[in-house]
């Protein structure tokens, strides 16, 4: 019996696996493109905008945006190579699994953790923050006690729309994956096609003196708490790329849905680096128009909150602030369900390999989902929004997501020098410059994440490894399997 934490799991073995698999074939290239779709536009672009075009780039926000999306972009090719060539539930733990080593595959699944199911915490409390704004928008206003959770409330309360939209997504969720993906493409149709009312509409607004200078000479700023910190010029730019690299998570998403693709080692590349091109487009546009609507200077107060919005009322057209939170709400809640529906897969596969209990791993007789690990993940994912100030530790959905990517990057490199002759459905030319850049880029977006962030996520991972000690190893079926 190999009991070294670097045993790895054989590909035969993940064949076997996916030969097995109980979850329904239904997914399409459209469908896993609409779930990458699904989880990228969310609050980041109507929200990080603000910030990162007045701390950071000024009206060269744009770029930052280019520059966070080549960084996605090396992540994604190395993404679609293992999808291709490991089609199975796990995604990113997979594949750590089957080149690096089991320890390396449990730490990054532990720390998807933070990506999805914190991400699916986060984005449930955002998702309240619109839905009240849209509620006041139609004159309705919920009390205060029973939108806030008791911390920032200061007493009894709970954030009572976070913690039911949870459940909402819960149920469509255990219902099958047909429901989730049909849900979620109409929220997709619903989300693209205000971006691009946003870009149409905003053209036409656009004062190009906003623009000029495209990249203002770096001046130090003064922050929300006062801090005088450098910003714009080229610096700025870079710096900016961190702070709207939220916007971008989730098409990575895509992969853990691998298990549920009719063709998946053609259509899974095609859907990662699809979403993934349509947003960064989308997102390009989108900062242009907001950049020329308003000036980056007047981005300030509760501007910053919503600077889509704040770019339309001030064109005189207030009436788009319906539009655009209406959107944002509807956005919000494809963005929970593809997040959800990524971490009952990696717990799936986890549990199919013997490191987490066989309950996670129980898929439904007739509905063909892992029904109990989702209601769990549902009822642990809203208990959490509704009570606690999950929100300011976003951070560390993008802490998860960065350390995913630069493993994925890392494994798929290896196993190009480990087993050459694989056959790779989907082989990225240049791998020898493209993951190596990977691995520099989204470190160095973790290392630019608030030091908070870090050490959260950090303590997050030590308390994974003891888990990994106590319950995982011992009970790894690779102990009997080989
Ligand atoms: N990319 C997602 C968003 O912007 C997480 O909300």
């Amino acid at each position: 019996m190999n009991n070294s934490i670097w045993r790895k799991k054989p590909m035969h073995m993940f064949e076997q696996d996916m030969q097995k698999s109980e979850l329904k074939r239904v997914l399409g290239k459209w469908s896993l493109t609409a779930i990458g779709i699904g989880a990228i536009i969310g609050g980041g672009v109507f929200v990080l905008t603000g910030t990162a075009a007045h701390y950071h780039a000024g009206p060269a926000l744009a770029l930052s945006f280019v520059i966070a999306g080549i960084g996605c972009i090396f992540a994604a090719l190395c993404y679609a190579e293992f999808a291709a060539m490991l089609p199975v539930e796990g995604s990113a733990y997979a594949y750590a699994y089957g080149t690096v080593g089991e320890i390396f595959a449990w730490i990054i699944g532990w720390g998807l953790i933070l990506e999805y199911a914190m991400g699916a915490m986060t984005v449930a409390v955002s998702w309240s923050g619109y839905f009240n704004k849209l509620l006041h928008l139609f004159g309705i206003h919920l009390p205060e006690n029973l939108t806030n959770d008791p911390v920032t409330f200061g007493g009894a309360s709970v954030n009572l729309p976070a913690l039911v939209i949870v459940w909402f997504v819960t149920w469509i969720l255990v219902r099958g994956i047909k429901e989730a993906a049909s849900a979620n493409n109409l929220i997709v149709v619903i989300k693209v096609a205000v971006i691009l009312f946003v870009i149409i509409m905003g053209a036409f607004y656009i004062d190009v003196a906003n623009w000029t200078p495209f990249i203002p000479a770096e001046v130090p700023v003064a922050r929300e708490n006062g801090e005088m910190l450098p910003a714009y010029g080229w610096g700025g730019i870079i710096s900016g790329a961190s702070a709207i690299f939220f916007a971008y998570i989730g098409f990575d998403a895509v992969s853990t849905q691998a298990g549920e693709a009719i063709n998946p080692k053609k259509d899974m590349p095609f859907a990662i680096i699809a979403s993934l091109l349509i947003c960064t487009v989308l997102y390009i546009a989108v900062s242009l128009v907001l950049t020329g609507m308003i000036n980056y200077k007047d981005i300030t107060g509760d501007a910053l909150k919503a600077p889509v919005a704040f770019a339309f009322d001030k064109a005189g057209q207030p009436w788009a602030v319906f539009i655009i939170t209406a959107a944002a709400t509807a956005g919000l809640l494809s963005v929970m369900l593809v997040m959800m529906l990524g971490q009952t897969r990696v717990f799936l596969g986890m549990a199919k390999d013997g490191l987490l209990p066989k309950f996670f791993a129980e898929v439904h007789p007739t509905l063909k989902t892992p029904w109990k690990s989702t209601i769990l993940v549902g009822a642990v994912v809203s208990i959490v929004a509704g009570f606690t100030p999950i929100s300011l530790l976003g951070d560390m959905t993008s802490f998860g997501t960065l350390f995913a990517f630069t493993m994925v990057c890392l494994a798929v490199w290896i196993l190009r020098f480990r087993d050459p002759n694989r056959d790779r459905p989907f082989k990225v030319s240049g791998l020898n410059i493209v993951a190596p850049l990977g691995i520099l880029v989204n470190t160095f977006l973790i290392l630019n994440l608030g030091r908070t962030a870090q050490l959260f996520a950090m303590a997050w991972l030590v308390f994974g490894l003891v888990v990994y000690f106590l319950y995982s190893r011992p009970r790894s079926l690779l102990n009997t399997r080989e």
